[in-house]
């Protein structure tokens, strides 16, 4: 199946209340246990690629992975950057066949994020190719670049962005953040702020960023077998189940993929600590990242089916 642009997987989710799961991808086992997962639950998939990603294993094998993988696949798949850092990155992603490009200028004050964002857009939609942008900060970890705290959207900020910019989708800032550490407390989301936005631009899709749930099974999996994640939390499943019904027709999830992955890399290894052979490993890896993408699919994306 060739590559497929996200505006028919939204407006369908959008009408009916869930979200497409777009998953970080950095090697083949990640791709394939993504896709196993898509294709048993028939549902669609965003495959996205972060410029780590680009850098770890190169954007030309990332790309060949994600064909290989579509030319066995009947279920649409969108392939997406994840967080371009400017324009040039965007560019070069757009070039090579990615069908969807996020600007990230969440850093850069409004009018310089509007500017970039809308050059972005002209290239892009040149060439068929959807454009998300953010608005507000989220805290956490990306790309080595470290925020200390968050700045939720204002609604009316994130109209006049979407208006100026002519970006296609918005992420917004609620609450959530990147990595395996989201909350200290009780985990919140500000879904009054959700509804405003969502009823201020009506029909439109937004996405949710930082939305791993970090499953507490898998942190007390991978620390009995050695790791260190003490005080890991994510966002529970109910809450993003909930944000999909208000508008949010994206979810962004990393981090459950790397510690179920992890988890099971360290179980294969304490109990066979003879082995050496990459596959015996990084076969168990590849089960539990199609195992997570199901639950995920089921549970919070609710984008089984729908194809
Ligand atoms: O937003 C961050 C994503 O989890 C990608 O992470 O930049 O380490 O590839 P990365
Ligand atoms: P998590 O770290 O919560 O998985 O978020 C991933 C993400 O937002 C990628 O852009
Ligand atoms: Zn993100």
């Amino acid at each position: 199946m060739p590559i497929t642009t996200p505006r028919e997987m939204f407006a369908r989710a959008y009408k009916e209340g869930y979200a497409i799961g777009a998953f970080n991808v950095n090697n083949m086992e990640i791709v394939q246990g993504i896709m196993q997962a898509g294709a048993e639950e028939r549902s669609p998939l965003i495959l996205q690629v972060s410029a780590g990603a680009r850098a770890y294993a190169g954007q030309t094998y990332i790309m060949k992975l994600v064909e290989a993988a579509l030319s066995e696949a009947d279920i649409p798949v969108v392939v997406h950057l994840d967080h371009g850092a400017d324009f040039d990155i965007c560019k070069a992603c757009i070039d090579g066949g990615f069908s969807s490009v996020m600007f990230d200028g969440s850093h850069f004050p409004f009018e310089k994020n509007i500017e970039i964002t809308r050059q972005v857009v002209e290239y892009a939609h040149e060439r068929g190719v959807w454009v998300e942008a953010e608005l507000g900060q989220l805290a956490g970890v990306e790309d080595d670049v470290h925020a200390e705290h968050s700045i939720y959207t204002d609604p009316d900020q994130a109209v006049e962005f979407v208006q100026r910019s002519g970006c296609d989708s918005l992420a917004i800032a609620i609450g959530t953040s990147h990595g395996a550490y989201k909350f200290k407390g009780e985990a919140k989301l500000d879904f009054e702020r959700l509804d405003k936005i969502s009823s201020m631009l009506p029909g439109y899709p937004l996405v949710l960023h930082g939305a791993s749930s970090v499953p507490q099974e898998f942190v007390e999996m991978a620390n009995q077998y050695g790791a260190k994640l003490g005080g890991a939390k994510g966002v529970p499943e109910e809450m993003l189940r909930k944000a999909a019904k208000s508008g949010v027709c994206k979810i962004n999830i990393d981090s459950d993929i790397r510690l179920a992955m992890t988890a099971n890399i360290r179980k294969y290894f304490a109990e066979h600590p003879e082995a050496f052979d990459p596959r015996a490993y990084l076969k168990p890896a590849r089960q539990a990242v199609k195992e997570m993408v199901q639950r995920k699919i089921r549970n919070v994306l609710g984008s089984s089916h729908k194809i």
